[in-house]
């Protein structure tokens, strides 16, 4: 699948009930080295999930239980120690700690990754603009991330994320930093894209947010248990 957004680079669209993730069996332990023993810290023992097409899926856990280390497998920047992983090209990742270049402006982001995701210009532009505008950041654009506060950082990480329309999104608490009003744009935005076929994973903390999801799994003892 391609990158780009079906909305502006049409293709044939799946059979609604083709998952758009597939994740099989996922084991992850870390390696903790306290001299002279090294031992292994098992994090997933078993994760499974499947997301379909236009749904909003909420992935809950205790701090630690390793909800940050499944997404992280999920989006391909950590490798499993065993499992399966298939899933659409077209994703956009907005990790929980904002990767982000302190001397670069907002602008200078979305032209990086605008760049990297193969947007033309003219797509770049409305969906720069529709982003700065719904979460209400616009007068930041030309300001450098080192003088941001960290609310303005989380919106960029969001952006980024979403820049490109991708069929399938994976944020990792993006609203830990957002006041009230943020929090309800940002759901606004995310119930539109689900409505138009784009799939959510969501990892949240606050039991709050429950009726927002289509779907919850619950991570407890490396495993995902479907609410
Ligand atoms: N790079 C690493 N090296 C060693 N241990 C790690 C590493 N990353 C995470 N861990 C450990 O793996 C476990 C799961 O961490 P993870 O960040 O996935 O949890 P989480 O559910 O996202 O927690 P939180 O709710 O606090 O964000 C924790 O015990 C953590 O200390
Ligand atoms: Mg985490």
């Amino acid at each position: 699948m391609g990158q780009l957004s079906d909305r502006e680079h049409p293709e044939p669209l799946a059979p609604s009930d083709e998952a758009v993730l597939s994740a099989d069996g996922l084991y992850k332990s870390y390696r903790r080295t306290a001299w002279p023993h090294s031992r292994r810290t098992p994090v997933l023992q078993g994760a499974s999930l499947s997301l379909a097409p236009g749904e909003i899926v909420g992935l809950v856990g205790e701090n630690g239980s390793g909800k940050s280390t499944l997404m992280k497998i999920l989006a391909g920047d950590l490798v499993a120690d065993s499992g399966t992983v298939e899933r659409t090209d077209s994703f956009g990742y907005c990790p929980q700690e904002p990767v982000l270049y302190e001397r670069l402006t907002c602008d200078e982001h979305l032209e990086l990754f605008g760049a990297a995701y193969g947007l033309e210009a003219a797509d770049l532009e409305r969906s720069r603009a529709e982003l700065y505008e719904r979460l209400e950041y616009e007068r930041f654009a030309d300001r450098r991330v080192e003088e941001l506060s960290g609310g303005t950082r989380a919106k960029l990480n969001l952006t980024i994320a979403m820049l490109h329309d991708p069929r399938l999104l994976f944020l990792d608490e993006p609203y830990a930093g957002f006041d009230w009003d943020t929090y309800q744009r940002f759901w606004a935005i995310s119930e539109e894209r689900r409505d138009a076929g784009a799939t959510l994973l969501v990892i949240s903390h606050f039991i709050a947010d429950e009726e927002r999801f289509d779907r919850i799994y619950d991570l407890v003892g490396g495993t995902t248990v479907q609410r």
